[in-house]
């Protein structure tokens, strides 16, 4: 049985840094639509390059294309054991198209962490966030800041939607669209929640344990036909 976790959160959660750790940990693939988005605009893609000004502004790309997107990477082999989404699904018509690619994909039901961080800490967080222009890779928040990216060595710098006037606005689309996912998940006996405002190791022993808890979780008992 494959090993399918969401991971929602607001803008800055750790929703990325967390999928990235859990995905390595249990080898498979971290599904970020963000990060396909961003590496698309690198390689010149024209359906990334079109949502790129969306992006930039703070606003969701539309559902048609992002399902596209998932849709086709979940037809990947790699997937055949599971996957960990981050920044997928954002709002509720993406999560009943999840809820219908999951069943068609037929490796397991999906595990749902919804990681908390109060606001403050959020805006914090981004405000000081370094990515790096080469590869994107987000670099470790350690004091001093790196000199340049532990991956490629390329010249760390802030993501476009990461200045200040840009985060207000994610976080206000984060509140109108996709808080309802939550709500849409809230009563599923899979559906759990992290303190997100802790250390990263504290944060990935606590995801680690909520998802190996909900994958254990019985499937609903369904009526016995008489
Ligand atoms: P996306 O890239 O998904 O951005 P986001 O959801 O706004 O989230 P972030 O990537 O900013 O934060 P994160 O939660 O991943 O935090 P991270 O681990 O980096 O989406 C970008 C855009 O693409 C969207 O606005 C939209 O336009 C479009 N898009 C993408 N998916 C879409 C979809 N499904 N539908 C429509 N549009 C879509 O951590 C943040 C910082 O904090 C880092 O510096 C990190 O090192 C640090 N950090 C992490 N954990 C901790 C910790 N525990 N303590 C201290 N610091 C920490
Ligand atoms: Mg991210």
């Amino acid at each position: 049985m494959g090993l399918n976790v969401v991971i929602l959160g607001p803008p800055g959660a750790g929703k990325g840094t967390q999928a990235a750790r859990l995905a390595r940990q249990r080898g498979v693939p971290k599904i970020s639509t963000g990060d396909m988005l961003r590496d698309g605009i690198r390689d010149r893609n024209p359906v990334a390059l079109e949502a790129k000004a969306l992006m930039d502004m703070g606003r969701l790309v539309d559902d048609r294309t992002m399902i596209a997107i998932v849709q086709e990477r979940l037809t990947r082999p790699d997937t055949a054991q599971g996957f960990v989404l981050d920044g997928f699904p954002r709002t509720v018509d993406q999560a009943e198209a999840l809820d219908s690619l999951v069943a068609s994909h037929g490796n397991g039901p999906l595990v749902i962490v919804d990681v908390k961080v109060p606001e403050d800490e959020l805006v914090r967080r981004l405000a000081t966030r370094r990515i790096c222009e080469s590869c994107g890779t987000t670099a470790e928040p350690v004091v001093p800041e790196p000199a340049g990216c532990p991956v490629c060595g390329g010249t760390l710098v802030q993501r476009i939607d990461d200045g200040a006037r840009v985060v207000i606005e994610r976080l206000r689309v984060y509140a109108e669209s996709t808080r309802p996912v939550l709500e849409y998940y809230r009563n599923r006996p899979v559906f759990q929640v992290v303190n997100g405002a802790q250390s990263p190791e504290c944060v990935a022993q606590e995801l680690e344990s909520v998802v190996e808890q909900a994958s254990v979780v019985p499937p609903p008992i369904r009526p016995v036909a008489e």
